[in-house]
């Protein structure tokens, strides 16, 4: 297999958690902070609850890192920003901030905001998507070492990554022991949600970065795979609730994991000027750290109520920011 090179701007491939063809990073945010007031765009219409949730193309810049089934879409977030008429010298609290899309707004706004999440991974997210430190050609240059280290691998084990369609799982690694999760990992997973190749070659991928681990690269790597085996590599189905889709005996992961390295690169170039906003994520219990953060500056506080409910949260409800109030 050719080598992997910085790739001259190619477009990521499209899959099936929308990240298709993106628009430049020129349509989506000017090179400095502009106003929420300025974004008169951002107003929803009125429509089914499934057209207004869903990602608008102008926003998936950095959003679309990692979202999950929860996330509510960004123009909701500007529309509240914009109703409650918060300016930069503000300060918004998201307490279940999931995987950030609050807090990625505020930051493309300009406006310094905190998130609090609980779960580990929807954190790890929230981090990863507010950190637009690494410098991007750094970036991809070192995850195309990582990908030719995988791909070499892979090759010395009979296996090809990225076999054309009518070869895959075909004649593949018939001599050597595929690699598996320990029992305890295994039995986090959904069964069958993903095949025993592609796990075997996405477990070799998370070997080489762990070997070659860049501190300033390593993070976003981590989260570009994870995106990556929730949206192509797996047998994950999205439907209204996540599901097993039909079984994919093989499936290519280093190219589609240097395809999201390769968007987050874009979109932190395009970046550039706006990401000293102050934004901190904690991974904690909202309800403890409250007290925290109450003797700072005045908050608009954005919400969805069904994070009130946790455990009895529908698929089929809308999910967006439910509850907002300027606090204290
Ligand atoms: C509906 S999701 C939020 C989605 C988010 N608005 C987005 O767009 O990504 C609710 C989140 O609240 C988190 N959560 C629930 N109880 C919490 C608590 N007590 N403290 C912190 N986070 C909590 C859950 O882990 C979940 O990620």
């Amino acid at each position: 297999m050719p080598p992997f090179r910085l790739p001259a701007n190619s477009e990521p491939n499209t899959d099936k958690c929308g990240n298709g063809k993106r628009r430049s990073i020129d349509d989506n945010l000017p090179g400095e902070r502009r106003s929420v007031a300025a974004m008169s765009d951002s107003r929803p219409s009125r429509g089914a609850n499934g057209e207004i949730n869903k990602l608008y193309p102008i926003d998936r810049a950095v959003h679309e890192w990692y979202r999950f089934v929860l996330s509510f879409p960004p123009h909701l977030v500007r529309h509240y920003l914009e109703r409650f008429g918060i300016q930069s010298d503000h300060r918004v609290l998201d307490p279940f901030c999931g995987t950030g899309t609050t807090i990625v707004e505020c930051k493309k706004l300009g406006i310094p905001a905190v998130g609090v999440e609980a779960n580990p991974m929807a954190h790890f997210a929230s981090q990863v998507k507010t950190d637009w430190s690494p410098d991007p050609d750094g970036l991809l240059e070192h995850a195309c070492q990582v990908a030719n280290a995988a791909s070499s691998e892979l090759e010395s084990e009979g296996i090809e990554d990225d076999p054309l369609p009518l070869f895959r799982g075909i004649g593949q690694n018939s001599h050597a022991r595929l690699r598996t999760l320990p029992r305890e990992s295994q039995t986090l997973l959904l069964i069958d949600s993903i095949s025993p190749l592609p796990l075997h070659k996405t477990l070799v991928l998370l070997d080489c970065l762990n070997q070659h681990r860049d501190e300033r690269y390593y993070r976003h790597e981590l989260l570009a795979l994870a995106k990556a085996l929730v949206c192509s590599i797996s047998n994950l189905h999205f439907g209204p609730e996540v599901g097993i889709g039909p079984a994919k005996p093989d499936a290519p992961v280093i190219a589609p994991w240097l395809a999201v390295v390769h968007a987050m690169a874009d979109d932190i170039r395009g970046m550039h000027g706006i990401s000293d906003v102050p934004v901190e994520v904690y991974r904690a219990d909202s309800r403890v750290i409250f007290a925290q953060h109450r003797r700072r500056t005045t908050f608009l506080v954005m919400f969805s109520m069904s994070c009130l409910t946790t455990g009895l949260w529908k698929p089929h409800r809308p999910a967006r920011p439910t509850a907002c109030w300027s606090w204290p």
